[in-house]
């Protein structure tokens, strides 16, 4: 039996597999479409990143192809239905990743409002002279409104940091009644009442491109936008252009509609944070992840049972 790792992984997973004699093949971390389909030839599994496409042309070119355990809790990178309709199980990693990734909108949202990198690169410039009423004013984060789009498991654990810091909190998703704090309202309204928006939904192809000028037109001058989630749901040209006209205040980004190319308008702006999209980028949470793919690979390769974070077959 034999395993494609399509990167090294913060725990070493050939050395788990082989333990349980499966040979693995481990790749760059950075393989093109055709250096995965032509290793997918040989193999029973693959164990991907969300940046490697798995999709029908791929997963048609491995025909002993039982398992796709993605290390991520996404999976649009994956035709799963096609993936399904051959029996291959797919899995992905949830749970583990929740509360970093909460941590890093939360933290995105507080950077935002106090302005915190554009801060240190006045200071390191030499700016700082001495205190004054005027310098660096950001925003209150108490008694504000932050609408959550995607009120899923990361979407909540936002919420439950936002309660600590007094936020009032809206959501849109019809899954929320056991979050008692919070308010559900329709789309239209969490645009226009939100004085923050965290983006927290997986990408479907209903929601790709939710965010556009047309939204942004909608929301409050002051309002910060936050994604942690997929950039695809964003535009990102019109985000570049509400930003360089005050259309929307603020944004706080970890994910890009074309990642890794990054929007050269976005990168320009101070009202804009970017970062690597490292939502779950903890040593805890990233060795958390690759222990759920390698059991995933082993529940289906060696126990021949439905692994735990199956997204596809039941
Ligand atoms: C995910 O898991 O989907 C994140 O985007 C990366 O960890």
């Amino acid at each position: 039996m034999k395993v494609l790792v399509t990167s090294p992984l913060p725990v070493n997973a050939a050395l788990e597999l082989e333990k349980a004699g499966i040979e693995t093949q481990t790749g760059s971390g950075k393989m093109s479409k055709r250096e995965i389909m032509e290793s997918a030839k040989s193999v029973d599994g693959i164990i991907s990143l969300l940046s490697d496409s798995i999709d029908a042309e791929v997963i048609d070119s491995a025909p002993n192809l039982k398992v796709v355990a993605n290390y991520a809790v996404g999976f649009d990178n994956i035709d799963v239905k096609h993936a399904a309709s051959k029996g291959i199980y797919v899995t992905n990693t949830p749970d583990v990743l929740t509360d970093a990734t909460a941590d890093l909108a939360f933290s995105l949202l507080l950077s935002c409002a106090r302005r915190i990198p554009e801060a240190d690169r006045y200071v390191r410039e030499g700016n700082f002279k001495g205190w004054r009423p005027d310098e660096m004013l950001g925003s209150d984060v108490a008694g504000k409104t932050l609408g959550i789009f995607g009120f899923g498991r990361i979407g909540r654990a936002v919420a439950k940091r936002a309660s600590g810091f007094s936020m009032r909190i809206i959501y849109t998703d019809s899954a929320g009644q056991d979050f008692p704090d919070a308010e559900q309202v329709d789309f239209e309204t969490l645009l226009k009442v939100s004085d923050f928006i965290s983006l927290n939904a997986s990408l479907n192809p209903s929601n790709q491109r939710a965010f556009t000028m047309r939204e942004f037109e909608k929301m409050k001058r002051s309002a910060i936008l936050v994604n942690t989630a997929r950039g695809k749901l964003i535009n990102e040209e019109d985000l570049a252009k509400a930003l360089e006209n005050r259309i929307i205040k603020a944004a706080g980004l970890d994910v890009y509609e074309f990642e890794p190319e990054i929007n050269e308008r976005l990168k320009k702006l101070d009202n804009v944070i970017l970062a690597p999209h490292m939502g779950s980028a903890t040593v805890e949470t990233r060795v958390k992840m690759a222990e759920i793919c390698i059991k995933s690979v082993k529940d289906v390769l060696i126990k021949n049972r439905r692994p735990d974070s199956c997204v596809n077959l039941w």
